[in-house]
């Protein structure tokens, strides 16, 4: 009988060591410094308009090109309005936002803005679809507090594709408060977005796109906006790092070399209430954090270390587990700019509900289904009445690692087997690794939009379980409302490869 869990092959998962000065074996392009490692690309920020009525608009283009991942080698990538990632996008609460997106792609693709709070029909899900060639126009009034959100492809079944080749970028949420803060905010300069991923790359620089594990597309190469070997110049004492997981499948435990300390200041959703001291954090795929380190003298670098949470992974070589990587190294300069030491006190998060309140509902995380059921696009799972507050309680009763994401809110985490959550949990989520075993209790509001005819994911964010079928969908509905979801026909997708394409109907 043929395991599910097959051997990674083709490529060593051993402690993959990518130090500064080995991404290239040409260290003579004139793009490369002396020590072989380039500056940190910034994603630009995104041009937008303020049209009469206050509408913010933007435009993007998915599109492909080819960029140097590695100095000195071009490879074939996907990008919004350039060959890789996408420009930053940027408003504020209250402020209503417009986008008009093209895909000059040669397939289907959407565009999915993870961990906002979005119309149904705005959200950028698998119904969503924008054909090759066609426009897709979402607007929405953006609020919820300030965070590091993120926008990317989820067209059914080839999402994990579509982010290996390039598509994803930020979408940063700014508020009032937020901005009354005395954090580093100067965008790029001492407020780094950093989006870190995995690839592997085949001799001639093209992506590989085979094998893929059990977790995954699991590359030896780590790229950092969308470059391997990258340095970050530093000119101010403090600088912060929000940080995205843009990976496929892999875990990071994010430390740096000397083991120094630095302030996670936020999480998915937003700010902490208050900074949390740490020497490491781990992330896994969809999560970001925002961390503030302090630097000086010589250069430090930002590493990944082995994954410490690991009960129940039977073979946590597989999923990477085992694998160091140097990410990013930070060169401060010889003079900084002094910058104010984090604040003690970052945001007010109230509990939204009392301890205790039972569960609404469960979701069982196993090999690649929720609650034994793979991802039907013409089956509603669930149907939640607008303004409520749920509690969900979810649990990895396999032996793989996942995790669980949900559309549309931001979720607290109000225990994990039955215990308060770790500080660096105990802000807004809106995905959260499950290790084998535990149960994860998880409080989330749904309010404001509704909508009949399209729903909302929940999913695990590992983007192969997820084209795999790991996913449900749910309509948040008015009071009355009947669900009249709409028969997916996907125009433009005929004939591609759609794991959970059922053909019945109903809802349940
Ligand atoms: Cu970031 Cu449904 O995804
Ligand atoms: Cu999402
Ligand atoms: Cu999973």
């Amino acid at each position: 009988m043929v395991s599910r869990r097959g051997f990674l092959t083709g490529f060593a998962v051993a402690s993959v060591a990518l130090t500064a000065g080995c991404a290239s074996g040409r260290s003579g392009m004139p793009s490369v410094r002396a020590g072989g490692t380039r500056p940190l690309p910034i994603p630009p920020l995104a041009p937008s308009t303020v049209d009469a009525d206050g509408v913010r608009r933007f435009t993007l283009e998915a599109k492909a090109g080819t960029t140097e991942i590695r100095a000195g080698q071009t490879t074939p990538s996907w990008g919004y309005n350039g060959s890789i990632l996408g420009p930053t996008l940027r408003a504020a609460r209250g402020e209503q936002v417009a986008f008009t997106i093209h895909n000059a792609l040669p397939e289907p693709t959407t565009v999915h803005w993870h961990g906002m709070h979005v119309p149904a029909s705005c959200d950028g899900g698998p119904h969503q679809t924008i054909a090759p060639g066609g426009v897709w126009q979402p607007a929405w009034t953006v609020d919820q507090p300030a965070a590091t959100l993120w926008y990317h492809p989820h067209p059914h079944g080839s999402t994990e594709k579509h982010v290996y080749r390039g598509l994803s970028g930020f979408f940063l949420v700014d508020d009032a408060e937020s901005d009354r803060l005395e954090l580093p905010k100067e965008y790029g300069v001492d407020d780094i977005p950093l989006v870190i991923q995995d690839r592997r790359l085949t001799v001639d620089g093209a992506l590989d796109e085979s094998d893929p594990g059990d977790i995954g597309l699991l590359g030896n190469v780590i790229i950092t906006n969308g470059i391997a070997g990258a340095h970050l110049d530093v000119r101010t004492r403090r600088v912060r790092l929000r940080i995205l997981n843009g990976s496929s499948g892999r875990l990071y435990n994010l430390a740096f070399a000397d083991n120094r300390e630095f302030q996670l200041i936020a999480t998915d959703g937003g700010l902490l209430a208050a900074p949390v001291p740490l020497r490491r954090i781990q992330i896994s795929p969809g999560e970001r954090v925002e961390l503030v380190v302090e630097v000086g003298g010589d250069p430090v670098t930002l590493r990944s270390l082995p994954i410490e949470q690991r009960t129940g992974i039977k073979n946590p070589a597989a999923f990477g587990f085992d694998d160091s990587f140097d990410i990013l190294r930070l060169q401060p300069a010889r003079t900084l700019k002094t910058t104010a030491p984090v604040p003690t006190s970052l945001a007010t998060i109230a509990a939204l509900v009392p301890p205790g309140t039972p569960a609404a509902r469960s979701f069982d995380l196993r090999w690649h289904m929720i609650n034994n059921q793979r991802m039907d696009m013409n089956r509603i799972d669930m149907t939640i009445p607008v303004d409520t507050t749920e509690v969900w309680t979810v649990r990895n009763s396999d032996d793989w690692p996942h995790n669980f994401h949900v559309h549309d809110v931001q979720f607290q985490i109000t225990a994990i087997d039955g215990q308060a959550p770790p500080p660096e949990l105990s802000g807004w989520k809106d995905t959260v690794y499950t290790t084998p075993g535990p149960t994860y209790t998880l409080a989330m509001r749904f309010s404001g939009h509704t909508d009949p005819t399209y729903p909302y994911m929940y999913h695990c964010h590992l983007l192969l379980h997820e084209d795999q079928g790991m996913m449900g969908q749910f309509l948040v509905l008015a009071p009355g409302q009947q669900p009249a979801p709409m028969r997916m026909d996907m125009p433009g997708m005929e004939g591609m490869d759609m794991p959970g394409m059922g053909t019945h109907g109903g809802h349940g």
